[in-house]
């Protein structure tokens, strides 16, 4: 295991699919899976959708898997139709909490103000908080990839409090590579740019040296895993596709272990 932890972070977002049933029963297959793998250096995690989480928090087992939501309001309660609270996700046993990630930015015009009120709202809250960040086609051909990554970096991470850095994961999810239309980062860009992003973290927060995981997601699959795992620079994977089949996110976390 290479990264700068001796735990391997894995995640699926699950995006708009799977129905609670269908969640279930992914979730309980999963957990059967890779109930032989020790999770004393390994976290596993999938993000539902909001319909799922309930019966799904209440179906894992903690210490095999965590549950995280794909996205969250930053008020506690009001007149937000449509919206989910704070505390309506810790109520149900919610533990992570996913913000920024490149469809709400790209669909849901999510700008990183907002990003930045649901990191803070969700660390306060007391959740793990995986902040996403990526630079879009554009940036890569304008030669701004960097750039990007820094001002989404220090907007999103704007006034986060030092003791709440333990909670903070980043993933980074190069626009151009998520989803059936992209091409996945090659092992050596994405560990330089995950460099990048190591520096930025460190002059926001000297004191932590650079300890916050940044996770890899975009196209990942069981032929890139490995390959991807093996850079100093990446400390985990954010798999969409290639994960929402149990018995295939089971082969990539076997080949990246
Ligand atoms: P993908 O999705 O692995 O299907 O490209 C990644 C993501 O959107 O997090």
């Amino acid at each position: 295991m290479t990264g700068r932890f001796r735990r391997l972070f894995v995640g699926s977002n699950l995006k708009m699919y799977k129905t609670n049933r269908q969640t279930l029963d992914y979730l309980v297959q999963l957990q059967q899976l890779t109930r032989d793998i020790p999770r004393a250096e390994l976290t596993l995690f999938i993000l539902p959708s909001y319909t799922a989480l309930a019966d799904v928090c209440r179906a894992s087992d903690p210490d095999l898997i965590w549950i995280g939501a794909q996205n969250m309001h930053w008020e506690e309660q009001g007149q937000f139709t449509g919206e989910v609270s704070p505390p309506m996700l810790r109520e149900i046993g919610v533990r992570l909490v996913m913000a920024g990630h490149a469809e709400r930015r790209q669909l849901f015009g999510e700008q990183d103000w907002m990003v930045n009120r649901r990191v803070l709202s969700s660390l306060e809250h007391g959740f793990h908080t995986l902040l996403c960040v990526g630079d879009t086609a554009e940036d890569v051909r304008a030669g701004v990839s960097q750039d990007h990554l820094r001002t989404q970096l220090e907007t999103a991470l704007l006034n986060v409090c030092c003791e709440h850095l333990d909670r903070l994961w980043v993933a980074y999810e190069p626009v151009w590579a998520i989803g059936e239309q992209g091409i996945a980062a090659k092992a050596e860009f994405a560990n330089e740019m995950h460099a990048v992003m190591r520096q930025v973290l460190v002059d926001l927060f000297p004191q932590k040296n650079g300890d916050i995981p940044i996770l890899y997601g975009g196209s990942v699959s069981l032929e890139n895993a490995a390959d991807l795992i093996c850079q100093p620079q990446i400390d985990g994977l954010f798999i969409g596709r290639a994960a929402w089949d149990a018995e295939n996110y089971n082969r990539i976390l076997r080949r990246v272990l």
